[in-house]
């Protein structure tokens, strides 16, 4: 029997509720859109609510853009582009970029409180992981704006003009932060199509933009679900599109582009196999898996959600796991000792749940904590599936939830071969003592991102991105300049 570190036996180690405060700010009843620098209604006079899906409470009514709504914001981000943006010096774009990273800094923990309200993560992450980064973006991407010539030595970097972006729910803030401060930075404008699920955060970064003094048009957001965003990429007066989400609809949009010369990055889901040797520091490396797959409720498109682990270290493994997944605490997210919190939307929760069924139809064998968890909203307890083979749905497909497949290797070429047997390529893990097999392993497995000895690590300084069906493109770093610049 392994123990781990904390032992419950006996004694009550409960901690009593940590709730974060929601006091300090007031959500408005109702949000318009942001185009040409002001807030206005849908024309249609079309809304919809945005909720908490920890408690299935209305927090906002949000306006509903239309293809009308959508052609204003694009002409809108035209005129920015044309009258002032691009002409503009990239040394006075960068303060502007400095600004919105100061004023996420006053405002973090309004903006981590509404973004685990809307999405459902736990305050912790939120707080300690979300909002600092998105900052920190716009921090990186401030010091580019007036040094691009030396981001493309010897060439001189030009905007593209006008940029359509669409993000996903699953890292609100962080996601606008991805698209908004490159495209900014290298000089030009946006309209940006936050998920219908978690608009909350990315309107008040449209009222930070206001604040900021950002000029009218550069910064435009356009609320409303998939059709809205369909109607933006059919917009034949955007230059670049940029999305993130899942790889169907990445998959529609570069249909909708074909033959047209607007420019396309995309950053699609992943299926990453974490990989943990028998020489690896087996307590870390649980500690990894843990981070890997349960980070943000799982709904994480690098999120580590293949365990492979070598045969003889399998079963200590396995044992280590579920003890450490019984104490984690699932529930509300703004409880500061929470986990685990919500799962972001009803359609996501039933998605997760029939994955849970479809891999114990498949002949794999369950395995879920014991933790309670609240009557009202979305959740789904920590879970994985062990006796899977490589051709189960739940090991080829992306769950985007707290559910990890194991599978057991010998070699490390069979650990290789396994990890590449896989539609997707966005990150990969990998858990040794031995320098040399992480080299190996890096080298040897198809993904933008490999962690080694740790997983789910992001800096502002380092490119994201994927290979195969989790699309093309990079976001950070001096390559995620390059989507946004004409060089010549
Ligand atoms: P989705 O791809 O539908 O949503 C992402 C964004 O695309 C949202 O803003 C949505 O409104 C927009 N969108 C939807 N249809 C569109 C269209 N036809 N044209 C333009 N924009 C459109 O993802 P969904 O349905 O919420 O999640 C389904 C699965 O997708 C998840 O279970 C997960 O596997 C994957 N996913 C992956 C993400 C990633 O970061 N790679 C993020 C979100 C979802
Ligand atoms: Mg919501």
């Amino acid at each position: 029997m392994t123990e781990t570190s904390i032992s419950t036996k006996g004694s009550n180690w409960g901690y009593a509720p940590s709730p974060e405060s929601a006091d300090h700010f007031k959500l408005k009843d109702q949000y318009g859109l942001f185009i040409g620098g002001k807030f206005v209604p849908a024309g249609s006079g079309k809304r919809f609510a945005t909720i908490n899906p920890a408690n299935e409470k209305t927090l906002a009514q949000i306006a509903d853009a239309g293809e009308k709504d959508v052609d204003k914001a694009v002409k809108a981000a035209r005129i920015a582009y044309e009258k002032v943006w691009r002409k503009m010096p990239g040394r006075e774009r960068g303060k502007y970029l400095y600004r919105i990273a100061r004023i996420i800094q006053e405002r973090a923990r309004e903006l981590a409180v509404v973004e685990s309200m809307d999405g459902g993560k736990p305050i912790r992450e939120s707080r300690d992981v979300d909002i600092p980064l998105a900052a920190a973006h716009f921090f990186y991407h401030a010091g580019w704006a007036d040094k691009l010539g030396y981001a493309f030595p010897g060439r001189s970097a030009n905007p593209i003009g006008v940029a359509g972006q669409i993000i996903p729910w699953n890292f609100p803030l962080l996601m606008v932060a991805w698209k908004v401060a490159p495209a900014l930075a290298c000089g030009n404008t946006v309209v940006l199509k936050p998920a219908e699920t978690t608009p909350l955060t990315a309107l008040l970064f449209a009222e930070i933009c206001q604040e900021a003094g950002l000029p009218d048009g550069v910064f435009n957001c356009i609320t409303g679900a998939g059709s809205t965003g369909a109607a933006l990429v059919n917009h034949p007066g955007l230059d670049k599109v940029a999305f993130t989400g899942s790889t169907d609809v990445g998959k529609a949009i570069q249909k909708s582009l074909a033959g047209r010369s607007t420019k396309l990055t995309l950053e699609l889901g992943g299926k990453a196999a974490n990989i943990i040797f028998e020489d690896a520091a087996i307590d870390q490396a649980v500690e990894g898996i843990i981070n890997g797959i349960f980070f943000n409720q799982g709904h994480v498109c690098c999120a580590g959600s293949r365990l492979l682990v070598q045969e003889s270290v399998e079963q200590e493994v396995v044992e280590k796991l579920k003890a450490r997944m019984e104490h984690l605490i699932v529930g509300d997210p703004l409880d500061k000792n929470t986990d685990i919190g919500a799962i972001n939307s009803k359609a996501q929760c039933e998605r997760i749940r029939d994955y849970l069924k479809v891999g114990q139809d498949e002949g794999a064998e369950l395995f879920q904590t014991k933790c309670s968890v609240p009557e009202k909203g979305y959740w789904v307890r920590p879970s994985f599936f062990t006796k899977v083979a490589q051709s189960h749905r739940i090991v080829q497909e992306e769950i985007f939830g707290p559910v990890l497949a194991i599978q057991s290797f010998r070699t490390l070429d069979e650990a290789l071969e396994k990890a590449n047997n896989t539609p997707y390529g966005l990150s990969g893990g990998v858990w040794t003592d031995k320098g040399a097999k992480i080299f190996k392993v890096t080298r040897g497995i198809k993904a933008g991102v490999i962690w080694a000895n740790t997983f789910n690590k992001f800096d502002p300084s380092s490119p994201f991105g994927g290979y195969k069906e989790s699309g093309y493109g990079r976001e950070g770093g001096r390559h995620g300049l390059r989507p946004y610049v004409e060089l010549s």
